[in-house]
């Protein structure tokens, strides 16, 4: 079994779907999780469901689209608990699901602030604290969809390919100080956020033809990227950095 021991790891989007069954991993794998959502009921009910099975959970409400917010949150766990040792950039929302010269100013900029600018400024605060402790692991949540596209979805697509720049950016410039950073790219994974999107008018419609570009004839389950993730935040994975690793049933294979 990967061991987290002894380790103090940041879930973004811990309320949710993958960053919720990825802090019930961790956790079983002995770390002690630092969850970071915007969801106050959600965080509240992912530390009930850990510490009811013996896990080590700290809950921080945290918008990542205010980078003041990233920042307390961040000099609040260095604080609180001297080293960060990783980080699991997960936090995310949907596309506006519209053709993009149908895409307002507004839908374009809250969908890359929280996608992209949000992971850059964990990044960049996670950064700063993994330096003062030799070293990390940072592992981001990109998408399929970071590596190539669907109809409707230009907003989030254009997101999800800057993740994974963001991730090769930062493995190059922080690979010479210790820190690992990789990312991602799920299939389809059953989440509230796949629900919330199979009951969009626009979008469900293409759902059937999306599974069976899975050609393992499934969509993900969130536990089977949480697994991913918990491996490239352990030793296990100590030589690989700016990698892009699909979690995605063959999805990017066709
Ligand atoms: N579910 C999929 O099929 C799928 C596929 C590829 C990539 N992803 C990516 O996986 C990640 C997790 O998605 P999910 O399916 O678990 O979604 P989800 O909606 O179930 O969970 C997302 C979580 O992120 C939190 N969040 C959203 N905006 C935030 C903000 N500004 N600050 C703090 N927290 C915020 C939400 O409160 C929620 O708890 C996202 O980055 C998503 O883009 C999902």
């Amino acid at each position: 079994m990967i061991d987290l021991k002894q380790r103090n790891i940041i879930v973004t989007g811990a309320s949710g779907g993958i960053g919720r069954a990825s802090v019930i991993a961790f956790a079983k794998a002995g770390a002690r999780v630092i969850m970071l959502d915007r969801d106050v009921a959600g965080l509240n009910d992912t530390v009930e469901i850990v510490q009811s099975n013996g896990g080590s959970v700290h809950a921080i409400p945290c918008d990542i689209t205010d980078e003041q917010a990233v920042k307390a949150a961040i000099d609040e766990v260095v604080e609180r608990f001297s080293v960060l040792h990783g980080a699991f950039n997960n936090a995310g929302i949907e596309q506006s699901h519209l053709p993009l010269h149908e895409i307002s100013a507004e839908a374009w900029d809250r969908i890359i602030k929280v996608d992209l600018t949000g992971v850059f400024y964990c990044m960049k605060h996670q950064v700063r604290a993994m330096l003062g402790a030799g070293g990390g692991s940072i592992v981001n949540t990109a998408s399929a969809l970071g590596a190539v596209a669907i109809a409707a979805a230009s907003d989030y697509v254009a997101a999800k390919h800057g993740v994974l720049g963001l991730t090769k950016a930062a493995a190059v410039d922080y690979g010479p100080h210790g820190i690992r950073v990789n990312a991602i790219l799920p299939g389809i994974i059953e989440t509230p956020m796949i629900l919330r999107l199979s009951q969009e008018d626009n979008f469900a419609n293409q759902f059937q033809a999306l599974r069976d570009r899975h050609p393992i004839g499934r969509f993900g389950k969130p536990e089977e990227v949480a697994a991913a993730a918990l491996w490239l935040l352990s030793d296990a994975s100590s030589f690989v950095t700016g990698s892009s690793l699909s979690v995605d049933g063959g999805y990017l294979a066709i």
